[in-house]
């Protein structure tokens, strides 16, 4: 599994043939913008919430490439309103995609579309595949449903906010990583804007004392699984 790391909370991970992109926030990323969303794969597209900066380039990847959005009932019914096509999901639920299967869980945040309108609950995925499985736990607090993912998958990824001010920060997302049982973290949104930039070095430090590993990928890097 190779994972992209596309700025903010946006990622486009390569698994079993196909390509995922999740949450592309990137035409309206300063600090991504050397990335060309024209260039970009994609067979499906997982969407956390309805929030702008987790949906802004959904309509232009999906309708270049066809890609199919996977996300809560009201997101994939709010595109499926564009002409794309989607598969609609609830918390708790999995399915069996052609790459792997997917869960949507919860995360605690809210997920209003840019206009106001309702977005459906917030979520975020597990992905479990032949190249490994991954939590992508989408904008959260430290929750204690965090708890639960362990009892049913073993995770070999963990990908948490670690911004705060909007989700949870640092020291939270430690605890996640206890709550769901996995030592090796990738963090992402933070630094896109000023409410959550972040101290690098001392995340990591933060993370080092409990025997834990962040992983931040810089804009456009990747890493494999
Ligand atoms: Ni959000
Ligand atoms: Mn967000």
């Amino acid at each position: 599994m190779k994972i992209t790391y596309l700025g903010h909370a946006s990622l486009s991970i390569e698994v079993a043939g196909k390509n995922i992109i999740v949450d592309p926030f990137i035409s309206g990323n300063e600090l991504a913008k050397n990335i060309d969303i024209t260039s970009l794969k994609a067979d499906y597209i997982l969407i956390t919430h309805a929030h702008e900066d987790h949906i802004l380039d959904v309509e232009a990847i999906a309708k270049r490439t066809g890609a199919k959005v996977v996300s809560n009932f009201e997101i994939v019914n709010h595109f499926g309103n564009l002409g794309i096509e989607g598969h609609p999901m609830n918390h708790g639920g999995t399915w069996q995609f052609d790459f792997g299967k997917v869960t949507y869980t919860n995360a605690i945040h809210s997920s209003s579309f840019p206009d106001g309108s309702y977005g459906g609950q917030p979520g975020g995925f597990i992905l479990e595949t032949s190249e490994g499985n991954i939590y992508i736990a989408g904008d959260t607090s430290l929750t204690m449903d965090m708890k639960l993912i362990p009892m049913q998958t073993k995770l070999n990824l963990a990908i948490l906010p670690i911004g705060d001010n909007f989700t949870m920060g640092i020291e939270s997302a430690t605890l996640a990583a206890d709550f769901v049982e996995c030592d090796k973290i990738l963090g992402y949104h933070y630094d896109t804007f000023g409410y959550i930039e972040i101290d690098h070095n001392k995340a990591k430090e933060v993370f080092k004392n409990k025997d834990k590993e962040l992983i931040m990928l810089d804009i456009n890097d990747f890493m494999v699984l």
